[in-house]
């Protein structure tokens, strides 16, 4: 499908067919597109976790505000946003160095900058919240364009207790769960809302210097 296709047909799905699957070759699929996105450095700061079972759902949908449609679609992804994922030592961190090296992009002799250029844009607790959530952002907006592009709907969801999710998926301090994304198919015997409205050029640009 063309982008601008996909980016009309994508909509915040209420109603998923409980019957109608969505396999693991489909979410390796949806997930190994989505991680083309850029991020920062290239450091990848995100993370899923794949609820499927039954009573993972329903561990879930306790913990955001009931939102039924956690537990009719055949998934639903946790997202990961890794607050630390800019620090030197990180196994992400450092594998991106040695990319860097292997590709020729760096040398030796830059590591001192590697790890001294992400401290002072990312240290500190409001900057590495803002680091991982703009980029697992772009990684969760991925991940819907790719679902739709294989024919599968999706829902964001930001509609939950944030300690209650983290508690009850042991999910440890240095992730924060900026969104979750059900995912399957709409349910065809339900009503679609229209689409809603969006802002136009002139409420978007804010100023055209
Ligand atoms: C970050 C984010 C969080 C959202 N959280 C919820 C939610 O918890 N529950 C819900 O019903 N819809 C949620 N939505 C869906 C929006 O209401 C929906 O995307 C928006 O109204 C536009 O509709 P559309 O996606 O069908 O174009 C969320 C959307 C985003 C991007």
């Amino acid at each position: 499908m063309e982008l601008k296709e996909i980016m009309k047909l994508r909509r915040a799905v209420n109603f998923f067919d409980p019957t109608q699957n969505v396999t693991d070759e489909e979410l390796k699929q949806i997930l190994e597109t989505a991680t083309l996105v850029p991020s920062s450095m290239n450091f990848q700061p995100w993370q899923v976790i794949v609820v499927r079972e039954p009573e993972a759902k329903e561990r879930l949908m306790k913990a955001a505000m009931n939102q039924t449609k956690i537990v009719e679609a055949p998934v639903t992804l946790i997202v990961l946003a890794d607050k630390d994922g800019w620090r030197a030592g990180h196994p992400t961190v450092e594998k991106v160095w040695e990319n860097l090296l292997t590709l020729g992009y760096m040398t030796d002799k830059q590591r001192s900058w590697f790890e001294k250029g992400p401290e002072k844009l990312y240290g500190g607790p409001e900057k590495s919240l803002a680091f991982a959530v703009k980029n697992a952002a772009f990684f969760a907006m991925a991940i819907m364009l790719a679902a739709k592009d294989l024919g599968i709907d999706s829902h964001p969801m930001d509609g939950f207790d944030h300690e209650a999710v983290r508690e009850a998926f042991n999910i440890p301090e240095n992730f924060f769960v900026p969104v979750l994304i059900a995912l399957g198919h709409f349910d065809k015997s339900k009503t679609l809302m229209p689409p809603k409205w969006r802002k136009s050029w002139n409420e978007i640009v804010w100023q055209y210097i």
